[in-house]
């Protein structure tokens, strides 16, 4: 029997993603949600984009069998990338930095035939700079090499307006905030665009790091992978963002032992990162005359993270 085409296989696999859970998190004078992204398949929100993108590029002709994927990425968008790699038969490349979880670093090795990892910090103090230079020089010497560039795609903004997005829509009567970390910026752009139709009054607070550079912020050394960058991607251009965070690693370690032992949620650094940015808004939705409704993306799982974010030796490095 003939093998199905790349195309039909993508359209196969894209059935697999479900839709993610929306939970309510008990909290006085707050309609308060977490949505659960690293309910999808491969453990994160970027499982949308990554089966997406494969399959906008392969109805262009820019990916066939045979065609080896090179991708930058600090941990999700990689995992996704190789396992939906595997299952279609292609070959994978991704380029990581020390940033990534012990937990990642050995799901890509398991999953990949070549992973590289790259050392040097860039002159903002980051790898991303480092990571993209690296991409680029691998696609100039790997013939039928195929970049997803996920900073700079818009097809990832596409896959999070119409499968992200969309899903809050369904899920909700009414919106007043939602809370989103920004890396590569595909989330906040796809979600905010999609939002923004719905409740025209929905205001969007973008999530990031201190020490990352995305929204004029001074470059710093960081160790949560996830969240955050040391150069402004394209995409975060096209996001409609009402408000900016920029919240310190140890508030994240906190914020995600809160959510755990209090929430019952082992979800991962941006997760808390964005729960630290809902906490700085309680004096203004105080000040609101009614509760207002509020969700904050749970971008990943925590189990990823048990060895840096949950370890107390990790964390000491933030007392
Ligand atoms: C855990 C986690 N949170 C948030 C983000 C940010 O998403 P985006 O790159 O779409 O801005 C990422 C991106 O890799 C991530 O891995």
């Amino acid at each position: 029997m003939l093998p199905q085409p790349l195309l039909e296989r993508i359209s196969a696999l894209q059935l697999v993603l479900k839709e993610t859970p929306t939970v309510r998190l008990p909290w006085e004078g707050l309609d308060l949600h977490a949505k659960l992204e690293g309910q999808n398949p491969v453990g994160s929100l970027k499982d949308r984009p990554a089966l997406w993108v494969l399959k906008r590029a392969a109805e262009r002709g820019q990916l066939h069998e045979g065609s080896t994927i090179v991708e930058s990425s600090s941990g999700n968008f990689a995992s996704a990338l190789a396992t939906y790699a595997k299952l279609l038969g292609l070959k994978f490349i991704p380029v990581i930095d020390p940033n990534i979880t012990p937990g990642y670093e050995s799901f890509l090795h398991r999953t990949c035939d070549q992973v590289v990892k790259v050392t040097e910090r860039d002159d903002m103090g980051g790898y991303l700079k480092t990571r993209l230079n690296k991409v680029r020089e691998l696609c100039g010497s790997i013939e039928g090499a195929f970049w997803p560039n996920q900073y700079g795609n818009p097809d990832v903004i596409e896959a999070h307006y119409w499968l992200t997005g969309e899903e809050i829509r369904r899920t909700f009567q009414r919106l007043d905030y939602v809370f989103i970390g920004v890396s590569t910026g595909g989330t906040i752009a796809g979600v905010s665009r999609r939002l923004k139709e719905v409740f025209p009054s929905i205001r969007v607070v973008a999530v990031d790091a201190q020490g990352s550079v995305i929204f004029g912020g001074t470059a710093g050394k960081r160790y949560i992978p996830g969240i955050g960058a040391s150069v402004r991607p394209e995409l975060v251009n096209h996001a409609l963002i009402d408000d900016v965070v920029l919240v310190p690693e140890y508030e994240t370690v906190q914020c995600c032992r809160e959510l755990l032992l209090q929430h019952n949620l082992l979800v991962g650094g941006s997760s808390g990162s964005c729960f630290a940015a809902v906490k700085r808004y309680l004096p203004r939705f105080r000040e609101l005359p009614t509760p207002p409704t509020v969700l904050f993306l749970c971008a990943d799982r925590g189990t990823a993270y048990l060895d840096t974010i949950f370890s107390p030796s990790w964390s000491a490095r933030f007392s």
